[in-house]
């Protein structure tokens, strides 16, 4: 594992680089790609060995027996996160945004309403408002510079439209490890209102100091309710393969859902699956390292953010997406933008998408080599010497 090793993605179908300049206008060949979270290192070399195994074989058929695939899943869930999932409360889905499409089919219906604490990723909302439902955003508070949910808030927001509520855990953008008693309080949140709670926890796996607490071992006293999402694709940086875990141990709860996945004839593919046994089986010392060098990356981001008077970055436990408050520049947003993107050469998410309380944010996904990441940071302070 060489996390520093430059590997071209220009012209390769990689969404990262290729779409930077149509979205950004940021050009790959001089630029950075900062958006989308995906990362520019290569996945353990397992990952590859399996899909060679497949390639080597040369036929490329519907897969059976998944006994091992799904043994990878629970042995890595009890390894890293102390949790024991039984083997057959695990539906394989098409990415977890799927995964959400499939929850919102299967517990909820046209006109009903989910709540997200905003902002979040955004894709939630794209997928709700999709499907003919409402979102109630509850707006998280900022504490200490900090996410907090405020349920006081919450309470006056809730009209009885509500039947499902998503939890984003660790929460992309804001890198917050959630602790036992916010995960609790939300638990509690869940059983107030009647609603179905979808953890997505596929940020789980890239934590700093701070250990992530899965919602099962939080609250398990709300297991009816619950339905949990994971997947190895952003641990791994196999998002391509689109195959993500939705895990559910009530048993009315995965009948509802196993309905909606018959319905839609929702099947995995098999390099999904290859591609996971291998990275959950074999993956343990590869995201350690990739957890430090990211941490390392991280402490880079924040040095320069610090340097930059009116620019703040959010004091993250998890993820490799800092979320940076643009706020005290005083500059309208148009000008902080095209300082990142004409100046800096900087592609960064846009906080807006991410729902009420992300409009003066931009997002940065530092998982890139180091050396790009440092030439990167250079030309953003230099963006903004001006305020110096
Ligand atoms: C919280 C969260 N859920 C889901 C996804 C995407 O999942 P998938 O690629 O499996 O559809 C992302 C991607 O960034 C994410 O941040």
């Amino acid at each position: 594992m060489n996390f520093d090793k430059k590997i071209n993605r220009i012209n390769t179908h990689s969404v990262k680089w290729e779409m930077m300049q149509p979205y950004y206008g940021v050009d790959p060949k001089i630029g950075t790609p900062m958006w989308v979270a995906d990362m520019d290192f290569e996945p353990p070399k397992e990952v590859h060995d399996a899909l060679a195994v497949m390639a080597n074989q040369g036929i490329y058929g519907y897969y059976g027996n998944d006994e091992n695939y799904r043994n990878s899943i629970t042995g890595w869930m009890a390894r890293r996160h102390g949790w024991k999932v039984n083997p057959s409360d695990i539906f394989t889905t098409h990415g977890l945004v799927n995964g959400t499409a499939l929850c919102v089919q299967s517990f909820t219906e046209v006109g009903d309403s989910v709540v997200l604490f905003t902002p979040v990723y955004h894709a939630f909302s794209r997928v709700i408002k999709a499907a003919g439902r409402k979102v109630i955003e509850c707006k998280l508070a900022i504490k200490n510079g900090r996410y907090k949910m405020d349920f006081d808030a919450y309470d006056k927001q809730m009209d009885g439209s509500a039947k499902m509520v998503i939890l984003c855990s660790p929460h992309n953008p804001g890198g917050r490890v959630w602790t036992v008693s916010e995960l609790k309080e939300v638990a509690t949140f869940a059983e107030r209102y009647n609603l179905i709670l979808i953890s997505d926890e596929i940020h789980h796996d890239i934590t700093f100091e701070t250990k992530h607490i899965t919602m099962p071992i939080a609250a398990p006293e709300i297991s009816d309710r619950l339905v949990m999402m994971t997947a190895a694709t952003k641990t791994f940086n196999i998002a391509g393969c689109h195959t993500g875990n939705v895990i559910i141990a009530d048993k009315k709860l995965k009948a509802r859902f196993s309905t909606i996945m018959e319905a839609t004839g929702t099947s995995a593919n098999s390099f999904g699956l290859y591609m996971t046994q291998a990275a959950y089986s074999f993956g343990d010392k590869w995201v350690d390292s990739l957890c430090k060098y990211l941490d390392d990356n991280r402490k880079i981001l924040d040095a320069t953010i610090a340097r930059i008077p009116g620019l703040q970055s959010m004091p993250m436990e998890a993820t490799y997406l800092s979320w940076v408050d643009f706020s005290g520049t005083g500059m309208p947003k148009s000008e902080y933008i095209d300082r990142v993107q004409k100046k800096a050469h900087i592609a960064a998410s846009h906080g807006e998408t991410f729902g009420a309380g992300g409009e003066t944010f931009l997002r940065f996904n530092f998982a890139t080599q180091r050396t790009e990441l440092i030439k990167a940071m250079a030309r953003l302070e230099n963006a903004f010497s001006d305020l110096q």
